[in-house]
């Protein structure tokens, strides 16, 4: 008698590098010097103050946001991005100083995110700090801490950030993280009325993988 047999039915293994799955939702992520929270209604008009108020401008000049235009659009950012499914948006975070205590609550920095690109896996990732912490490496930490988050905690495959060619920080901040230049899309940022061209930059999940070998 022949005997045939069949293979076994297992369920499908999720595929590395796919990204999170429906329904994940962001969690903090803490270094030495920063705690990377989710937005609050508590900390809007603090994000507020530094992208309106005096020096506000010179935060937004290299990002594609003219910023908001007023408070509520804040609050309602906080809300949404609160605990929101990756998959919905992308995940935003507060940075706030872990370091010095500060009397009046804590002392919030700037933002940061991942939002999801054309495909399962890869996401962009954006960033703003307040005109008065620049220049002491906080960025740097918090893009390196939000980037390992995303190949480790997120399942992502592919990083990728633009920045305006007028903008030599941020490339230097990604650069400093282990991106990869990956060219200049030109005429891509419509900012006061002009057309700007955008250096690329990505990291890809292995990338970090081999360096680690
Ligand atoms: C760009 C930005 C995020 C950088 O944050 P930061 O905390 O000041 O960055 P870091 O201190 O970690 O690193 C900045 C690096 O840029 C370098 N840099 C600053 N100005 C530079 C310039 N004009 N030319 C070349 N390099 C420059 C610094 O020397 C530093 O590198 P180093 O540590 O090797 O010396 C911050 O300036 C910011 O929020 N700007 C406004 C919003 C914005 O541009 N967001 C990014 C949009 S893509």
């Amino acid at each position: 008698m022949q005997v045939t047999t069949q293979p076994m039915l297992r369920p499908m293994a999720r595929l590395v590098g796919t990204g999170p799955a429906l329904g994940t939702a962001a969690i903090p992520i803490t270094t030495r010097r920063l705690l990377i929270e989710m937005p609050t209604e508590q900390v809007a008009k603090a994000l507020f103050a530094m992208t309106y108020g005096p020096g506000g401008q010179s935060v937004t000049s290299k990002l594609l946001w003219n910023g908001p235009i007023d408070v509520d659009e804040i609050s309602a950012w906080c809300d949404k991005y609160a605990s929101n499914d990756f998959n919905d948006g992308g995940h935003h975070w507060v940075i706030i100083q872990r370091d010095p205590i500060v009397r009046n609550g804590p002392l919030v920095m700037g933002a940061i995110g991942l939002t999801p690109g054309d495909q399962a896996g890869v996401a962009s990732l954006g960033y703003w700090l307040g005109e008065a912490f620049w220049g002491q490496g906080f960025m740097t930490d918090a893009v390196r801490a939000v980037v390992n988050h995303g190949f480790g905690v997120l399942n992502l495959s592919r990083i990728e950030a633009c920045a305006f060619t007028t903008n030599p920080a941020s490339s230097a901040v990604l650069r400093k993280v282990g991106f990869e230049p990956e060219g200049i899309r030109r005429g891509s940022a419509y900012k006061y009325g002009e057309w700007i061209d955008q250096h690329v930059w990505a990291a890809l999940r292995t990338d970090l993988e081999s360096s680690e070998d």
